[in-house]
């Protein structure tokens, strides 16, 4: 690998280097895992004391009017921009699992489709736990959970027999949580088009990652989380995403006040918004809602083309560190090798991938602490942020791996006691 000077140089010419200086960091720490949690934007500490002092604090209930009611449509509106959607077809609020929960509901209802779902062993553990309660609660829907016998990629002809055989409601992660694969989101969705089958498609390790079309592909339906690399904070709103033409021949299986026409007319009786508004349940997260704006205005203003370009090549630098200098020392690439195919973080095999993760994260008086993730039983994550991840991390993560990999049987750290999310 090059010296540290020349990853300095690429810092240096990276276009979207000033970015970072909107972002809090801390000293003498690299972090590696904003594929889970992205990083706190400064622009949001004025933005909610603006929020609590003002807003809530002076003009307490007036700000619903003011400010609070416009906000998920301005969020939707420059979400669109990320999507290629419509922004009548987004909406904020809820978590991933509670929005996935509520379509997969309106779509068995709907009759429209058959009631198998379907799903893959590279899915987030959260769409399979929704879908298996189906099974159990929804009278009459079978589940297929295709297991590609490995992890790293979807096996597409398996996949596209299964949607063939069983049409009816697919669920799949487009960027996959573990090995950061990528589907061919418009030739899965004409597939299931062609059964009379649908794909729901979470799009938590996509969004800000890389670019979206939902409407030129064809996509129907979407939800996803947005505390990722749209960098919204802890428990950020989720986004839905339903097709203009689906979501209104849709109903909400949870009829709350939101969701109706005219909430304030206060009526005993539900009649639904005659838009996709029709899905919000509850009132808005105001606090979340204002925390998630500043991380979407920073995106906006990359833009998704340069995140994706300085993300390809920051997972690519890796690929070819980690089979030039890496695979000797035990440690596995296992993302995929081709771009096109790989989202924003890269996962890295290793069978003492504990004790080499808890090194990296207590660093040393030579070393940064380096943050990545660790996904049991044997997986490193090192997820690409180019909003604020430089090439001189890059560098350092290198270095300090190879020297962990030599080293890992002096390592002393006890067995993971908990799963962070
Ligand atoms: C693919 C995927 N879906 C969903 C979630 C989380 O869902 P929720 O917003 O319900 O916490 C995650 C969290 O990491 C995820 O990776």
């Amino acid at each position: 690998m090059n010296d540290l000077e020349s990853f300095q140089l690429m810092d240096q010419d990276d276009p979207l280097q000033h970015f970072r200086s909107h972002f809090h960091h801390n000293k003498n720490e690299i972090y590696f895992d904003g594929n889970s949690l992205g990083k706190m934007p400064k622009a949001v500490i004025d933005q909610l004391k603006e929020t609590l002092e003002v807003q809530w604090g002076k003009q307490l209930i007036r700000s619903w009017n003011e400010k609070w009611l416009a906000l998920p449509t301005r969020l939707s509106e420059k979400y669109a921009q990320f999507l290629n959607a419509d922004p009548s077809e987004i909406l904020f609020g809820e978590s991933t699992s509670v929005r996935l929960y509520q379509v997969i509901y309106a779509l068995l209802n709907s009759g429209k489709y058959l009631h198998h779902l379907i799903t893959d062993n590279l899915n987030f553990p959260t769409d399979h736990y929704i879908l298996q309660g189906f099974t159990k609660n929804y009278k009459g829907t079978t589940l297929t959970r295709l297991n590609y016998g490995q992890e790293i990629r979807a096996e597409l002809d398996m996949l596209k027999d299964l949607i063939k055989e069983k049409p009816g409601i697919i669920c799949l992660s487009l960027v996959t949580y573990k090995s950061a694969y990528l589907y061919p989101m418009q030739e899965l969705n004409q597939w299931a088009e062609a059964q009379g089958a649908l794909i729901i498609w979470d799009l938590s390790h996509a969004v800000g990652a890389v670019p979206i079309h939902l409407k030129d592909s064809g996509a129907k339906v979407a939800v996803g989380c947005t505390y990722k690399y749209m960098n919204g904070g802890p428990g950020a709103p989720a986004f839905l995403y339903i097709n203009n033409t689906l979501g209104l021949e849709l109903d909400n299986p949870i009829q709350g006040w939101f969701g109706h026409q005219n909430p304030f007319n206060f009526d005993e009786d539900y009649t639904h918004s005659v838009g996709l508004e029709r899905f919000q349940n509850g009132t808005p997260s105001i606090l979340s809602m204002q925390a998630l704006e500043a991380g979407i205005d920073l995106s906006l203003a990359a833009g998704i083309s340069a995140i994706r370009t300085k993300s390809i090549t920051i997972t690519t630098l890796i690929k070819k560190a980690v089979q030039k200098e890496l695979e000797p020392f035990g440690f596995e690439f296992h993302s995929p090798h081709e771009s096109l195919y790989r989202g924003s973080h890269i996962a890295l095999l290793h069978p003492h991938a504990w004790p080499i993760t808890q090194a990296l994260i207590a660093g040393n008086k030579s070393v940064p602490k380096i943050i990545p993730d660790f996904r049991p039983p044997n997986l490193i994550r090192i997820g690409i942020a180019p909003l604020y991840t430089q090439y001189e991390s890059v560098w350092w993560l290198i270095s300090r791996l190879k020297e962990l990999g030599s080293t890992h049987s002096n390592l002393n750290f006890s067995a993971p006691i908990t799963k962070v999310p």
